[in-house]
């Protein structure tokens, strides 16, 4: 096993974010496995519970999955991060459930957006397994937030008005109280 590297995080206005993620052809490049490797480094350091790899500047369709309680997410349920490379949306529910987001790449700020209550998805694993499996809840959410970084949007796209937007600090008090 290498030495593995914290990567450095794309912030809002970095071209990067706004483009479209190239579909990964080998698994198995030794490019994509330390991409790979360095993604799950850098979101272990970090207190998000996801990841993709535009984020890091490398324009692939791979993103992480690794809902934790942590500081930033505290009622984030527990899961070993789960790596889906070039995964795709089969089905959605017809439900949407409203609830507060943020992004390692736009710090300082939550907003309140809309997300599908359950997906259907397929995916790559890194050792190059085809697999579908349906997603709830807070782990669809992440999903459908990681997933939007690899076609060129981001959460506050979705974003309905502008009061559905604050800063952290008042986040915090908002969801106290
Ligand atoms: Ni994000």
């Amino acid at each position: 096993m290498g030495k593995k590297s914290l990567l450095s995080i794309a912030k809002l206005g970095n071209k990067v974010l706004r483009k479209k993620a190239k579909k990964v052809r080998d698994i198995h490049n030794r490019k994509i496995k330390r991409i790979i490797d360095d993604m799950l480094y850098t979101l272990k350091k970090s207190n998000g519970v996801g990841l993709a790899a535009p984020q890091v500047y490398h324009s692939y369709q791979i993103l992480i999955i690794a809902s934790k309680p942590n500081a930033r997410y505290p009622n984030a349920p527990l899961m070993k991060p789960r790596v889906l490379i070039n995964p795709k949306i089969i089905k959605t529910s017809k439900k949407k459930l409203h609830d507060w987001e943020g992004c390692l790449s736009i710090p300082g700020i939550r907003a309140n957006v809309s997300r599908y209550k359950k997906i259907k998805v397929s995916y790559t694993t890194p050792k190059g397994k085809e697999k579908t499996i349906t997603l709830k809840g807070f782990i669809a959410r992440i999903f459908q937030h990681e997933y939007d970084h690899l076609i060129g949007k981001v959460y506050i796209d979705h974003v309905k008005s502008s009061d559905m937007v604050s800063e952290e600090y008042y986040f915090k008090r908002i969801v106290k109280s």
